[in-house]
This record gives structure tokens, C-alpha cells and sequence, in this order.
């Protein structure tokens, strides 16, 4: 997730306007950041690593001469943080630069094609093919509108796009494939940015481009075409009534309910990771004689489930750890034929990296699974993924959860296939299941997002809170219990539903709320008893079972029903959705910030 601003003004110049747009667009990324404008037929490009404010006034970007600009605040997902990797991107001969938001997902292929054909690149973004592939449709003495369509029909994968050209000096092309991107009209001229709040004090009058489009920006006005067939769009300005922080969190009281109805988009681009990466991290999985899962907090929970499915497709015994423990409970066993995968959407949080570096010096395989290009644990793996669910705000972690779930998944159906375990049929299957979860978890917001409110107001005086699941359905029941805890500091207890009678409920009496977590697998039928077993003793049993599922319905006092299709082994990505939602709902009944919960932070980078 990155931050696009652009603008033609009539008068005066662009760049001061860019520097105040990227700003209110610091939210989505801010590792570097790059100005190009044109002036009189002249394309200047600066940027560089770094926090907006710092590069604006090292490299006096504010002073850029001309009235036609665009800016780029970045959030890295191919090549780290770096000078020659921020953005805008340009072709070989400095004519085209490009801004851009997204991941283009056959960039390597293109890339090579474009080497073979004498390009020059500087940087190790998929960005930059971009302007390249516009260099190259131009020798063929095309327009350089029509250049960009033609490159942008080659691209697979996610886009909004700002292009700028000293063969077209008062113009600003853009286009949009899934990641937003916002056109605004004033009498001061034309405005592009990836959200509104850059927009604001501009103009609210704006329009939305849509998936598929193309847009010509010039200081008067816009021009929308669909990129597949040249077809012209009408499309009204819509006036915004927001405020400019409203706007920021795109209308949301808070980012941590952005960010969980985020999660179908996020979940998206985390099926978009480059195969290759996938592929060595496998590779690596594989050569090891055992597998430590490591991590904090939530991540430690997407680390659970995980434990299940390597387990479960790809017959791997994994252990998951939660990372302050490692060292003392596997520090003197781990050794050469160990491999550690770090999970940790920060990539800083201090236990975690404390257990690699005891790890790498025994010689283990660490790999990681992170949110944060250019983060310490990119820099001390062997090997990583990025997860590509753009920056979180919110303390709580909530869509880069889910991500990481998606992410290990998509690992272990990779180790399943490559170990022949289970049947090819069983894989494919879970594959194209897998690619079905965005959806899955879009109904289950569409379904559900208004409804748990009901269910908070009916059990929002709760002293004590239980959360019980069985196999990976336990994992989704602690972070469950997690979010609940953190946000609403009220007491709530989660563990393995079969351990029940062995202590715990005893805390249970008449009117508790137990959330059981049961989507229907193998652990489905066990489920059934511990259930019971919680009436028994008075308990309100509230389920997040499957939709139709009339056994567990019968016998449950409340319920979310979710879609059918998504399997057991999956379910955690979709049935922890609800119960971030009750703790979101719940927090904010009780009058609390849901975005900064007492004593915590975003990134635990000490002791
Ligand atoms: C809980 C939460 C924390 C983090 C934990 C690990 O909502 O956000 O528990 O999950 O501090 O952080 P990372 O993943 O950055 O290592």
C-alpha cells in the first residue's frame, strides 16, 4: 500500500500542493518518497529513502519548478527501502516517469523480456517495468496514451497509476486495476490521489475510476476510457462530505474497523505473492528435519493454526513457540537441520528477533513471514514472504492476521504438493478453495458486520468471557479471546475445548458467554460434547458455526452462521472475522479507543 498524489494547476506550482496531498497519504507507507514535474517540456525526478518531511527538505522537493506533478509516498513490497527503489520510476532515456500503487505480479517475465531487448534497470521494483514497457510501445512511433494502454494490457496483477511525460507536458495519465485510486476538479485544476483526504483541500468533488480504467488528466478536466476497449465512461463528480480526518479512515470511526473491512482486499493481494519466494521458502521447509513456528502475540496464533495444516497436508511436525519462550525451551537443541520461520508482521518485535539470532548462530534455516520490506527480520533471513497487507494503524492486529494465515497456508498446501502426502485431488481442491477466502470473508462482512452489534448489546455487561475451539478452530478461539482482552480489557479465558473438565470450568456458571468456534471438519464432532458440557453448567453458548449447520444451532443460545466452502483447515481466515468485530463493537460500547488500547504498542521492540 502505497501513497499516489498528482496534480495540473492552472497557476502557481505543483509541488508544494504534492508535498501537503502525501502528507494526508503518510498512513499508507512512509519508507521514501519521490517527486516528478514537468516544466516548459522538462522532467524533473527526485527522491530518496526517508520519512516525507526529511526528503522534501534535504532535497528541496517543495521547490520542483513547473505545474504538473506527481508524488509518490511508498510502502515497499519489492526491493527494500532505498533510494534507486522509491518511486517515480523511470525509462531509459529519463522521458517517462511512473508513481505506483500495487503489485504487478509478472513483472519478472517482463522484466526479462525488456533486458533482451537492451533496457536498462536501475532499481528492483516491479514498478519499473512499467515505464520501460511505455519507452518500448513508443519506438514504435505510438502516442504515448496509447503506449500506456497497450503496456497496461500486458500487466497481471494490481495498479493505480500515475504517468508523466515530457513528450506530454500538460498532461497526467492514470489507471486503476484494484488498487484505488481517486480523480478530483476544481477551478484550480485536476487532482489525483489513492484516497480522498489528499484530495480535500483541493476539492470534494470527485469520481471514483473504476477497476479496468484509463484516465487523461489535463488542468481542465478528465477523460475516462476503459482500457480493454477504448470505450468513453461518463461518470458524475460525487461530492464528499467528509472531513479531512474522517476521510483518512475512508469514513470509519476508527482504523481498526477500516482495517478489518479491509481484510477481502488484503487477503487478495496476499494470494498475489511472487511464486518464486513462495517456492524457496518451501524448498527450505522441506530440507529441514523440524520446524519451529515463532512468534508474538497475534502472529503466534496465525503460528497455531499453521502448526495444523503443515501437520495436517503436509505431514511436517511443526512446533509453534511463542517467541520469548525459544530460547529457553529449544535454544540448546536447535542446530544445523533445524529451520525456525519467524512470523511477524513489524518484522521487529524483539522476542522474535531475539530467537532468530540465537538461531542463526546454532546454524538454523530462519526464514520469515512479514508485513515491513526492509524490516530487521528481511535483513536476518535466509529466505521471507511479504505479506502485502499495507500499513496497519490500528494496535490490534486484524487483517495482517489473516494475511498471515493466507500467506502459511499457501506454504503448506506448497510443501503438501511438493511431498505427494495427500493426493493431488485433495491439494487442488484445497487450492481452489483457497483462492475462494477474499470472497468468503466479504460475505461474512456483508453478512455480519451490522448484525454483531446486536449480539454485543446483548452481552456487553459480561464480567468473564470463555472461548473454546477444537484443532485449528482452537488457534481462532485464542485470537479471539486476544482481540477481546486487549481492546476491552475484560477478562476472558481461551483454550483447547477438550481441556475444559481438566480445570478451567470451573470458572463456569450460570450466564457466562462461551463463544465456541466450529466450523464443520474433524474436530466438528467432539465439539458437540464440550458444548453440552457448558450448558450443563448454565453457560450462554454463543457458536460461529457453519450457515445451516441445525445440530450446533439447536443446542446454542446465539450464533453466527457463515458460508458454506471454505474447509476446516482454512476456517480460521474467515471465522476470526466475527470475533474481531465483537471485540471492536464491544470496546467502542464501553467507551474505549479501539485503535490505541491501554499499555500497548503497535511494535514490541523491547525486553
Ligand atoms: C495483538 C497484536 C500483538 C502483535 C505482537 C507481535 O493484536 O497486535 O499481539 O501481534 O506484538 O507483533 P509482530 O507481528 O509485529 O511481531
Amino acid at each position: 500500500m502505497c501513497g499516489i498524489f498528482g496534480c495540473i494547476l492552472k497557476t502557481g506550482l505543483a509541488a508544494p500542493s504534492i508535498y501537503d496531498g502525501l502528507k494526508r497519504l503518510e498512513y499508507r507507507g512512509y519508507d521514501s518518497v519521490g517527486f516528478a514535474t514537468l516544466e516548459l517540456g522538462t522532467l524533473h525526478v527526485k527522491k530518496d529513502k526517508g520519512k516525507i518531511e526529511d526528503v522534501v527538505q534535504r532535497l528541496s522537493l517543495n521547490r520542483l519548478p513547473g505545474s504538473v506533478g506527481v508524488g509518490h509516498t511508498r510502502w515497499a513490497t519489492h526491493g527494500a527501502p532505498s533510494m534507486v527503489n522509491a518511486h517515480p520510476h523511470t525509462d531509459c532515456q529519463e522521458r517517462i516517469a511512473v508513481i505506483h500503487n500495487g503489485v504487478v505480479e509478472n513483472f519478472l517475465e517482463l522484466k526479462g523480456e525488456l533486458i533482451n531487448k537492451g533496457h536498462i534497470f536501475k532499481s528492483r521494483t516491479d514498478t519499473e517495468v512499467i515505464a520501460h514497457m511505455i519507452e518500448e510501445e513508443m519506438k514504435g512511433d505510438i502516442e504515448l496514451g496509447e503506449a500506456i494502454i497497450r503496456a497496461l494490457k500486458q500487466l497481471e496483477g494490481s495498479y493505480a497509476l500515475a504517468v508523466v511525460s515530457s513528450d506530454a507536458p500538460e498532461r497526467i495519465y492514470c489507471a486503476r486495476n484494484e488498487s484505488p485510486l481517486v480523480l478530483g476538479l476544481s477551478e484550480k485544476g485536476s487532482f489525483c490521489a489513492s484516497d480522498v483526504p489528499a484530495m480535500l483541500p483541493y476539492t470534494n468533488k470527485v469520481v471514483y475510476l473504476r477497476n479496468g480504467e484509463f484516465a487523461v488528466l489535463d488542468k481542465d478536466g478528465f477523460d475516462i476510457q476503459k482500457i480493454q476497449d477504448g470505450v468513453h465512461v461518463e461518470r458524475e463528480l460525487q461530492e464528499i462530505t467528509w472531513t479531512i480526518e474522517m476521510a483518512e479512515k475512508q469514513g470509519y470511526p476508527h482504523f481498526m474497523l477500516k482495517e478489518i473491512y479491509e481484510q477481502p482486499r488484503s487477503l487478495r493481494n496476499a494470494l498475489r505473492l511472487q511464486k518464486q519466494y513462495l517456492d524457496l521458502l518451501t524448498a527450505f521447509l522441506d530440507r529441514g528435519k523440524e520446524l519451529f513456528l515463532v512468534a508474538a502475540g497475534t502472529s503466534s496464533y496465525a503460528c497455531a493454526a499453521a502448526s495444523y495444516m503443515f501437520s495436517k497436508i503436509a505431514r511436517l511436525t511443526t512446533y509453534p513457540v511463542v517467541s520469548s519462550e525459544f530460547i529457553e525451551q529449544y535454544g540448546s537443541s536447535v542446530g544445523i537441520d533445524s529451520v525456525v520461520l519467524a512470523v511477524s508482521q513489524s518484522g521487529e518485535t524483539y522476542d522474535t528477533l531475539k530467537a532468530v539470532d540465537l538461531a542463526r548462530m546454532k546454524a538454523a534455516t530462519v526464514l520469515g513471514v512479514t508485513n515491513t520490506v526492509g524490516s530487521t527480520l528481511t535483513r536476518v533471513a535466509r529466505a521471507y514472504v511479504v505479506q502485502q497487507s499495507g500499513p496497519e494503524i490500528g494496535v490490534a492486529a486484524t487483517k495482517t492476521f489473516t494475511s498471515q494465515l493466507l500467506v502459511l497456508s499457501q506454504l503448506a498446501l506448497r510443501l503438501a504438493r511438493a511431498r505427494g502426502k495427500i493426493s493431488q485431488d485433495e491439494v487442488d481442491d484445497l487450492d481452489d478453495k483457497m483462492l475462494k477466502v477474499p470472497d468468503i470473508v466479504e460475505q461474512v462482512l456483508g453478512r455480519h458486520g451490522e448484525g454483531i452489534k446486536n449480539l454485543v448489546n446483548k452481552y456487553n455487561d459480561n464480567d468473564l468471557y470463555v472461548f473454546l475451539g477444537r484443532g485449528i478452530s482452537s488457534a481462532t478461539a485464542m485470537e479471539g479471546r486476544l482481540k477481546l482482552l486487549e481492546l476491552t480489557y475484560v477478562p476472558s479465558l481461551a483454550y483447547p475445548a477438550g481441556e475444559s473438565k481438566h480445570g478451567p470450568i470451573s470458572v463456569v456458571e450460570e450466564g457466562v458467554p462461551v463463544v465456541f468456534v466450529c466450523p464443520r471438519g474433524d474436530s466438528r464432532r467432539d465439539i458437540l460434547g464440550s458444548i453440552m458440557e457448558m450448558k450443563a453448567r448454565g453457560a450462554r453458548i454463543i457458536s460461529i458455526c457453519e450457515e445451516g449447520d441445525e445440530e450446533i444451532i439447536g443446542i446454542s443460545d446465539d450464533m453466527v452462521e457463515m458460508p458454506r466452502g471454505i474447509p476446516e483447515l482454512l476456517s480460521p481466515i474467515a471465522y476470526v472475522v466475527p470475533l474481531q468485530l465483537f471485540a471492536y463493537h464491544l470496546a467502542v460500547q464501553k467507551g474505549l479507543d479501539p485503535d490505541k488500547p491501554r499499555n500497548l504498542a503497535k511494535s514490541v521492540t523491547v525486553p
